[in-house]
């Protein structure tokens, strides 16, 4: 890794310059450091128009010898992983490069003694435990790809998912430990395997000791598959664009999108941002917070972590279990150096009294991250008075699902940070602000729509089995170019601040949730004709949902409707798409094209309703002054 970092401001001025003026030869370099099992041919093709990305093409590399045989002369007997349990008085778990490379293999051989062949998709739903990067690792160990569905999400989200990508095989747990409460995650898949003819075998790993129902045939427990399985295990060979992992993100429709990361681009974009973003030493000790359920997960706990040869801290629970002190006890008993989490848990933590922070022992803490939404500036102070002691440097990251990696953010300890800012793009990374017209605009203190003009090594590939949507959803609203969904602002000085979305996705509590997806939920209810979701602010998750749900006639609204539409939207979408506030409207404002105008609902809900701008082209101008008078009683 020491030989991906750059050291100093002028380090990155010049590495930057070098990846705009010859991108080609840039990451060329940079990825002669990795483990090629073949050297590529050619470093790069591209056309956004079509669109296609090809890095590395003529080349082979498996992404699991770069973040385990090729350290294990050096580091094999370093911590690759610490794991922290949810309840503090079980016991931590420490495992080396050297025993974890043992377990992939391992398990790897079971995927293939359950007919799990290079290719095959393979879903994963299991909680923050080791066997979880285990399984996600033994997948890319035999060319497997992985898709990991978030823990959180129901019956039907999972089954989608599966279904989508025609998994062949489940692995989850029997049960998680989240905070006080045990959540049966057997019992969910169980319902989600009812509409999923594609899967033949569940491996169910026993974190609790309860009884699990089991299904002849197809079910089988982790431990006795291991029983039958050696522990040698070659690395599959694997073409540069061969496909990794698919990984869910939610849409401005209701299906989500599977977005296709490939293995070459992937494994050096996510472990050169890893390293020059965080900057760790030798002995230091990183923890993201984010769950492996999420691409954070993916790129910053696993795979870029992992592949720099750091050892990364993975952890089962909750920020406020068994108190809200529980992060900063565990930054002090792991001696924790980097902490990377999201604005959502910091302002969550600091509404809470000083005295959980002061309880501990935080002078590990060499460099701060967030991840996930914007940061406001009250957290982005709580978090450097408080937590960093001002000593700190916060590395605020811009990223998404999509680039696979992070794009726009400070080097820690190296670029100057401004409260709120994510500062300057990654050498590799050429942003664009855009207007609405389409045209790009150049100035410095501006704001517009963040575009990205070159591709990056890690950038999605495709949406799985629908490359139309991936083509119309990032490389139509601007010529030749990535549109991110985001809007930014750019100061006087280049640095950027991300602004938030700009489509219909709404980011609640740092999790991306597309607006369409939970309508559709409401609507399946039968008293629903119509409704409408949109976000608006909210103080510890950063937005909240507001649905504008239109009743039949002879339906009357009652508090038992809208307790029952929550419970559908948490059934179908998963808890964290409850609507805080749902209400009951005769109609919607719509364009004359049917269109609902969104821009006013979110105005009305966020109680913003000054300036509504022109309702003139609405088909039903006067639906906007009774729902904004019946606003006020929600
Ligand atoms: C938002 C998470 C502001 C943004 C890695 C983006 C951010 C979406 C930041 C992607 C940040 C992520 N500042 N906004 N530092 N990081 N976002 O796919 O709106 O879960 O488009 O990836 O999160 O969310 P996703």
């Amino acid at each position: 890794m020491e030989n991906l970092k750059i050291r100093s401001f002028a380090e990155y001025k010049k590495a930057y310059k070098k990846s705009v003026q010859d991108p080609e030869a840039f990451w060329s370099e940079i990825a002669n450091t990795f483990t090629w099992q073949k050297k590529w041919d050619k470093t790069l093709e591209w056309d956004f128009r079509k669109p296609e990305v090809k890095w590395f093409q003529g080349g082979q590399i498996n992404i699991t010898e770069n973040c385990l045989d090729r350290h294990l002369k050096k580091l094999g007997n370093k911590t690759a992983i610490i794991w922290e349990p949810n309840d503090p008085d079980e016991e931590s778990r420490y495992i080396t490069y050297r025993q974890l490379f043992v377990k992939v293999c391992r398990f790897a051989n079971v995927l293939r003694n359950n007919g799990i062949k290079k290719g095959d998709k393979v879903c994963i739903y299991m909680p923050m435990i080791p066997e979880l990067a285990i399984a996600m690792l033994a997948c890319a160990r035999i060319g497997a790809v992985h898709s990991i569905v978030f823990a959180g999400f129901s019956s039907s989200a999972i089954a989608r998912r599966i279904n989508d990508s025609e998994c062949k095989m489940l692995i989850t747990a029997n049960e998680v430990y989240r905070g006080s409460k045990k959540v049966n995650l057997k019992e969910i898949c169980d319902k989600a395997l009812e509409e999923t003819p594609s899967i033949e075998k569940v491996i169910v790993y026993r974190r609790t000791v309860e009884p699990t129902n089991m299904v002849e045939g197809r079910d089988s427990f982790w431990f006795d598959e291991l029983q039958k399985a050696s522990q040698d295990c070659e690395a599959e060979i694997m073409d540069a664009e061969d496909m990794l992992f698919i990984l869910y993100t939610s849409g401005s429709t209701g299906k989500p999108k599977g977005m296709v990361h490939t293995v070459g681009g992937y494994t050096v974009g996510t472990t050169y941002t890893f390293a020059n973003v965080f900057q760790l030493e030798k002995d230091d000790v990183y923890w993201c917070t984010a769950d492996i359920g999420w691409i954070t997960g993916h790129s910053y706990i696993i795979y870029g972590p992992l592949a720099a040869g750091a050892t990364t801290v993975m952890f089962e629970g909750i920020p406020s279990y068994p108190d809200y002190g529980r992060f900063w006890e565990i930054v002090d008993k792991l001696n924790v150096t980097h902490f990377y989490t999201a604005p959502t848990a910091i302002r969550s933590l600091a509404k809470q009294p000083l005295k959980f922070v002061e309880q501990h022992d935080l002078s590990s803490l060499k460099v701060l991250g967030s991840v996930g939404e914007p940061i406001n500036e009250e957290a982005w102070h709580w978090y450097n008075d408080n937590i960093g002691k001002g000593n700190c440097p916060i590395v605020d990251t811009w990223w998404q699902t999509e680039t696979g990696g992070i794009m726009i953010s400070p080097l820690a300890g190296i670029t100057p940070t401004r409260p709120t800012f994510a500062t300057l793009p990654l050498p590799g990374v050429q942003p664009a602000l855009m207007d609405e017209t389409g045209n790009e605009i150049k100035e410095l203190n501006a704001d517009g729509r963040l575009a990205i003009k070159f591709p990056w090594p890690s950038i999605a590939r495709t949406i799985y089995g629908d490359h139309q949507r991936y083509k119309e959803v990032y490389f139509s609203a601007f010529e030749n170019m990535y549109f991110t969904g985001d809007g930014a602002y750019r100061d006087a000085t280049g640095n950027y601040r991300i602004t938030g979305r700009v489509d219909d996705i709404v980011i609640v509590s740092g999790h991306n949730l597309g607006t369409a997806t939970i309508e559709n939920a409401i609507d399946e209810h039968e008293g629903v004709v119509e409704s409408a979701v949109v976000g608006f602010p909210h103080d510890v998750k950063g937005n909240a949902l507001y649905a504008y749900v239109i009743l039949y006639n002879d339906v009357e609204p009652s508090d038992k409707l809208i307790k029952e539409i929550k419970d559908l939207v948490a059934n179908t979408v998963g808890p964290i798409a409850k609507p805080d506030k749902i209400q009951f409207v005769n109609g919607l404002p719509k364009t004359r094209s049917g269109k609902i105008m969104r821009r006013i609902l979110r105005k009305i809900a966020s109680n913003d309703t000054g300036n509504l701008g022109d309702t003139s082209t609405l088909l039903n101008p006067e639906i906007v002054d009774e729902i904004m008078a019946e606003a006020k009683n929600i």
